[in-house]
């Protein structure tokens, strides 16, 4: 009985059903959508505490300006995801307050707190550049209807964040002693914006989420979509990252293994050191340095305001 109302909603989805209330969904199509918006949401959200641990060493007033609307921003896009999950019935007090800091799903990479204003840069070039194209994905093929009207407004918001990284980063360039900053933030951040992603397609190539239509390709695509922008962008700017377009295959290839290995002390790829998507998943798990303090940030408020409701 399951897997025929499995299978019927999968054949309308993909005749073009748009999926609108909770009476159209299979119990997996909301558990999945729940996951979804929950993975989107942290995301949205986490990406402000990193941005705010550098954002006064904006070299100049428009500058710090700008990088405030953007975080203001991504606050009103988590907004979205946590309104749509309050109206599928999650208790979003509870997941954000309560939730512990490892049970947040946002990447990995927003787990480290950024050490100057360059990495801002890069932060909007490489990370927003992949919520752009995860989300664009998503707003042209999602199933769910209020996810998709939604996500009109979040495209614009990120097409100006990454445009605002890549503005950073070209001045930046300019600068020798700067040039090297940028050098080194691309040393870490571009690989960690290739495992934004997930798991390679040879591990998992058809997904609940393709077959519901929650997005529409593959994570390898979707990681050749984002080097397709990334690199050419790199190369404007003179910066290398190992990572090349291919003619024969009319691909963009890497230069090295991927997963490979990651030192978390030092903030290093070891580039000559494979890594299988296991080990990566469980680096994932035990979370990056800041993962609590930037949770507890997120939660202080809250926690602050009700002590104090319950003393008076
Ligand atoms: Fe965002
Ligand atoms: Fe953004």
């Amino acid at each position: 009985m399951a897997v025929d109302a499995r299978e019927r909603l999968v054949e309308k989805i993909q005749r073009g059903f748009v999926v609108e209330t909770i009476d159209d969904m299979t119990e997996e199509y909301l558990h999945a959508l729940i996951q979804t918006l929950t993975i989107t949401g942290d995301t949205e959200l986490l990406s402000v505490p990193a941005l705010l641990t550098v954002y006064k060493q904006a070299p100049t007033l428009n500058r710090k300006i700008t990088a405030l609307a953007i975080m203001q921003d991504e606050l009103g896009h988590a907004h979205i995801a946590y309104i749509l999950l309050q109206q599928l019935g999650v208790d979003v007090e509870e997941l954000l307050y309560h939730r512990a800091a490892h049970r947040w799903k946002n990447p990995y990479a927003f787990d480290f707190g950024l050490d100057n204003f360059v990495e801002l840069g890069a932060f909007n070039a490489l990370y927003d550049r992949a919520g752009y194209t995860l989300l664009s994905d998503v707003g042209k093929n999602t199933s769910y209807g209020p996810w998709r009207r939604a996500l009109v407004k979040v495209d614009k918001e990120e097409l100006f964040h990454l445009r605002n990284g890549e503005s950073i980063l070209r001045e930046a360039v300019r600068d020798p002693e700067r040039r090297k900053e940028v050098e080194n933030a691309f040393r870490w951040m571009f690989i960690m914006g290739l495992e934004f992603f997930g798991v390679s397609d040879q591990l998992k190539s058809r997904t609940t989420q393709l077959d519901l239509k929650l997005k529409g390709k593959t994570n390898d695509q979707l990681r050749q979509e984002w080097l397709s922008k990334v690199v050419p962008f790199c190369e404007s700017i003179g910066i290398q990252v190992p990572a090349h377009f291919d003619e024969a295959s009319q691909q963009y290839v890497l230069d090295f293994p991927f997963p490979c290995k990651f030192d978390v002390e030092r903030r290093e790829w070891r580039l000559n050191e494979p890594d299988t998507w296991d080990n990566v998943i469980r680096r994932f798990k035990a979370r990056g340095p800041e993962n609590e303090a930037f949770v507890a940030r997120i939660q202080k408020g809250y926690h602050e305001y009700e002590r104090l409701r319950r003393s008076s």
